[in-house]
């Protein structure tokens, strides 16, 4: 009866409110469930229900617009030091957050990077081969003066001329020397980190190698309109200061604009440093506590890292529209305990152990049918700028020089065959020239025509499965991790290693062991055509002399640019 009274006589309004908010309610919970489920079923384990985004409102409205990108490069991590490798080569370091985001997005085991940190960085923001910026040879050293040339257009420039806001955090290493060379001078609205690579990683002060009377402070938070330094971060590790950073980068993000935000990690690069409650995770699996254990941890502080931002990308409700990039800048080095087993040598060198690198792609965005599969098409650190600028910002790269890279969205979302059919890995004029064998000329006078490289430079080149190397290019050896002593050492084909030109199969013979040269006279003179092709077009490499005027002293005791 009462219920009746209500329903007929009570007022109308208070009923109204009654009905409305229950289904006001109803609606919440269903709309509430219905986004957890389709977003657990795309999401990472350690996030799940519990973590319901915080923002799931603003998720709709991002999705309308361009994705999110973040680009993560990390610094020196071997191709056997990612847990998803690490199992299949005797490795024992363990990265379950990057593995998990990369079983749920495309691995790229056919991706190539440059040797070097400044080589695949400046091929990274411009989408060019060194030989075509003059910096062929080695790196961008503190006191050295010329950085990446200032006629390039990079990648962040695109990126906000298709209306992106562009943060670089860490490691710059593209060079100082004149204000104009800084991140914050090259497309990035911000800046937070080291002008120049390396360095110890509580304290952000470093001398430069070989030069100790050169010493200052090197951490920097810029805008395009004031350059600061910090000092109050020393005594923070690297990796957990410039995580924290992007965290902050992603939380105070204008809601209405889409970011690219380029972490380069100073991890794994030596020092050996890492705090102990990652070298922790190693002590029963690796017993050599001063390196190899305190390399792991420092893996181990990158994949806490990436656990942390994905956690911050869910609860920012922008999960859904960003684009995850991973990728190593270079082969573990094997002088600091990173390991590229089974493939030949490490950092430095033109091998695949160098080069070849540690990558995948993963969003919510990649269609279902390409997520959690691995791609096997030939991808280089040059085709980012294309593929990011036109396919996923969907800007145009008018204003570039002409590019090297290739645009291969189709090939990584769709697993569509590469356009990319060769990489030039590099022409080194100034490298060491390397002796021509008696072997080197007898295959050399009978190739089947005529070829004009000199074979004495440090080259190599990939066209199709065929890869060749010249000059003082290779490593002569395999490094086990040093956690598998008992792995079966692997051995070069009798004879073939020591001569300055070398052919190898890299489909059938990934590992480089046997230098087939002189079973295929016409592939390597078809290499060296296309060497000498490139050497035609290259501009002289750049590479003077440090100059005294880069001293610290001269600048407060900072690391600041020293020529304008
Ligand atoms: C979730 O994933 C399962 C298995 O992959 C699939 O069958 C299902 O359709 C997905 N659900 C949604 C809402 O995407
Ligand atoms: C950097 O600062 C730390 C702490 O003050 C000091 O121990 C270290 O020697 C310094 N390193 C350089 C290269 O100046
Ligand atoms: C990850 O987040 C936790 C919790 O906030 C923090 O203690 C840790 O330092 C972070 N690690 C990194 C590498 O950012
Ligand atoms: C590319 O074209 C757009 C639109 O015409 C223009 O605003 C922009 O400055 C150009 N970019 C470069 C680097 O030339």
């Amino acid at each position: 009866m009462a219920m009746i009274r209500l329903l007929v006589s009570c007022q109308p309004s208070r009923f109204t409110v009654l009905v409305f908010v229950t289904a006001i309610a109803l609606l919440v919970v269903f709309e509430t469930s219905r986004y957890l489920h389709t977003k657990t079923n795309h999401s990472l384990s350690y996030i799940g229900r519990v973590d319901a985004p915080r923002r799931a409102m603003s998720t709709q409205r991002d999705s309308s617009q361009k994705p999110n990108i973040l680009f993560l490069l990390v610094d020196d991590l071997g191709y056997n030091d990612v847990g998803y490798h690490a199992k299949k080569g005797g490795s024992a370091i363990r990265t379950p957050a990057i593995d998990e985001l990369a079983e749920q997005g495309v691995k790229l085991e056919n991706y190539y990077v440059q040797p070097l940190c400044s080589p695949t960085r400046s091929q990274l923001m411009t989408g060019r081969y060194q030989i075509h910026m003059g910096i062929q040879h080695y790196l961008f050293e503190h006191a050295r003066p010329h950085c990446l040339p200032l006629d390039e257009v990079t990648l962040p420039t695109k990126l906000k001329e298709a209306g992106y806001s562009t943060h670089a955090i860490g490691k710059w290493h593209l060079g100082f020397c004149h204000k104009a060379c800084l991140p914050t001078s090259r497309g990035f609205d911000t800046f937070f980190g080291l002008y120049t690579g390396g360095g110890d990683h509580w304290y952000y002060n470093r001398s430069m190698e070989g030069h100790r009377e050169f010493s200052g402070h090197d951490l920097h938070d810029d805008t395009a309109k004031e350059l600061r330094n910090v000092r109050q971060y020393d005594g923070i590790y690297s990796a957990e200061l410039f995580t924290s950073r992007a965290q902050e980068i992603i939380k105070t993000r204008q809601e209405d604009q889409p970011f690219f935000l380029y972490l380069a990690y100073k991890n794994v690069h030596f020092p050996l440093q890492a705090p102990e409650r990652y070298k922790n995770l190693y002590r029963d699996s690796i017993n050599n506590a001063a390196y190899r254990q305190t390399y792991a941890g420092m893996v181990s502080a990158v994949d806490e890292s990436v656990r942390n931002l994905t956690k911050t990308l869910w609860e920012e409700g922008v999960w859904d529209n960003t684009i995850i990039i991973f990728s190593s800048d270079n082969g573990g080095s094997l002088n600091t305990f990173g390991n590229n087993w089974p493939l030949r040598g490490g950092k430095a060198f033109l091998n695949e152990g160098g080069v070849r690198a540690v990558g995948f792609v993963s969003s919510p965005l990649l269609p279902k049918a390409v997520r959690g599969t691995i791609n096997t098409q030939l991808i280089h650190v040059s085709d980012w700028l294309p593929t990011l600028v036109r396919s996923v910002a969907g800007g145009q790269t008018n204003g570039t020089k002409p590019l090297d890279g290739y645009d291969v969205w189709q090939t990584i979302s769709q697993g569509a065959v590469s356009p990319r059919t060769e990489i030039l890995h590099n022409i080194d004029p100034m490298f060491d020239y390397a002796e021509i064998t008696h072997e080197d000329q007898a295959l050399l006078d009978s190739l089947p025509g005529d070829q004009r490289f000199d074979p004495g430079f440090r080259a190599a080149i990939r066209v199709g499965d065929w890869k060749l190397l010249t000059g003082s290019s290779g490593c002569p050896f395999w490094r086990r991790p040093p956690e598998s002593p008992d792995l079966i050492p692997i051995q070069s084909c009798p004879g073939s290693s020591s001569n300055a030109i070398q052919l190898y199969n890299i489909r059938y013979d990934p590992r480089e062991t046997c230098n087939v040269a002189r079973d295929h006279k016409e592939l390597v003179l078809k290499l060296l055509q296309r060497l000498q092709f490139y050497q035609s077009g290259a501009v002289p490499a750049n590479f003077p002399a440090t100059d005294s005027r880069a001293n610290p002293l001269l600048h407060g005791g900072l690391w600041m640019p020293y020529l304008d």
